[in-house]
């Protein structure tokens, strides 16, 4: 399918922006915005969405099963903020209730006042995604899904076993009547690729993945399970001391005003998805300067000239994003930093790798995405 979208548009001149596609998944989102844009060539271009979304969709799965093993094995970048899970848990209800069907009753309770704790609400909805999907999967002719989040104190004794110390707990937990483990499957269930349904249908990443985010966050989950009895897997994560960050509050909606004429440097070595980006970017009335790597990027920001945002790739040749950012900061204090990265083993590794007001965006992400993180700095 790549090959018959990439045939067509050589005829439309724009092979260059298909190189990308099969590398970076991601330059799919920015080809479908880009091409009405091509007026005129418009007869050309007819039919192809199917070919370009087809690409996306399976880049997609690519990307996440990379996201689930880098959650497990916890070297993962996580985008860690103070927030609200019963806001997470409310925005994927209505997902949930279409992932698990008309069979599946879902319940859902929430208290009033639930403490705030710190963690990647991104992470913490795939996670209730991952788990719901389990659990609709364990209940075959239906049943019900109860979500359930409560503040829970714990003492020394109740955290016996983990290595977790005394303290307040926010335990998010997911419960269904399907058909429960037996103690072979629950000791084993974390297990990466370990999964008891047939080949092709589960690839055992669900869980990995929902213990090495808990993890990270520094929370444990737990496996209630009986044969026949149904199961509850409860996540429990320490209770943030901060103040909810401003940004979780921040609304969905693009900001569109008050960005124009705004000053950007763009490091990144990756060309395909520079070019991208700086298109993405100018589209939107920022004026911007590229640069192909840590070197080139220190370089244009010993000048004088004067740069309101940085948006750098983390694994860049040279002195690597951080460097980068760092040095920007010196020269001009009040720049806004933006990482880009596909992973970030470092990031996570050292959790300070992320300095003071520095935001992070995960690659590959949609265009939306990169333009409301980037207003939002
Ligand atoms: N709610 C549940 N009820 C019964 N068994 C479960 C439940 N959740 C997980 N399991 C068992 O644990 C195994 C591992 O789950 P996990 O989510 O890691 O992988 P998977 O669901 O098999 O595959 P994937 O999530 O990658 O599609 C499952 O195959 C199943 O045997
Ligand atoms: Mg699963």
């Amino acid at each position: 399918q790549v090959h018959v979208q990439r045939h067509v548009l050589t005829a439309g001149g724009a092979q260059q922006r298909l190189d990308g596609l099969d590398r970076d998944g991601h330059v799919g989102h920015l080809l479908v915005e880009r091409l009405p844009a091509r007026e005129g060539q418009q007869a050309r271009y007819d039919g192809i969405d199917k070919y370009v979304e087809a690409g996306i969709a399976s880049a997609r799965r690519a990307s996440s099963l990379t996201q689930r093993l880098l959650a497990f094995s916890r070297r993962q970048a996580l985008d860690q903020k103070v927030s609200d899970v019963s806001v997470s848990i409310q925005a994927v209800e209505p997902l949930l209730r279409t992932t698990c069907g008309e069979n599946v009753a879902l319940n859902v309770h929430l208290p009033d006042a639930l403490w705030r704790v710190r963690t990647d609400t991104h992470q913490f909805e795939s996670a209730l995604l991952n788990l719901a999907i389990n659990a609709r999967d364990a209940m075959p002719d239906g049943g019900s899904l109860s979500l359930r989040a409560r503040n829970m104190p714990l003492s020394a004794d109740e955290l016996a076993g983990t290595d977790l110390a005394p303290g307040d707990y926010v335990e998010v937990s997911v419960a269904d009547t399907g058909v429960g483990m037996p103690p072979e499957v629950v000791s084993r269930a974390f297990d990466p690729f370990f999964t008891t349904k047939p080949i092709g249908q589960g690839t055992g990443l669900g869980l990995s993945m929902v213990y090495g985010y808990i993890r990270q966050s520094g929370g444990y989950v737990l496996i209630d399970s009986r044969e026949g009895a149904g199961t509850t897997v409860r996540m429990r994560l320490p209770r943030a001391t901060e103040d909810i960050a401003p940004e979780a509050a921040t609304s969905d909606a693009p900001a569109e005003t008050g960005q124009r004429g705004q000053r950007v440097l763009v490091a990144e070595d990756d060309e395909v998805v520079r070019m991208l980006v700086v298109d993405l970017l100018r589209d939107r009335g920022y004026v911007v300067v590229e640069a192909v790597d840590g070197t080139q990027a220190m370089a244009i920001l010993a000048q004088p000239t004067h740069f309101d945002i940085l948006l750098t790739d983390v694994g860049l040749p040279g002195p690597n994003g951080r460097q980068v950012a760092d040095y920007a900061r010196e020269r001009m204090p009040a720049i806004r930093v933006l990482l880009m990265t596909g992973y970030a083993a470092q990031a996570a590794t050292d959790a300070h790798f992320l300095g003071h007001e520095m935001a992070l965006i995960v690659k590959p992400f949609d265009p939306d995405a990169l333009i409301r993180k980037v207003a939002g700095l």
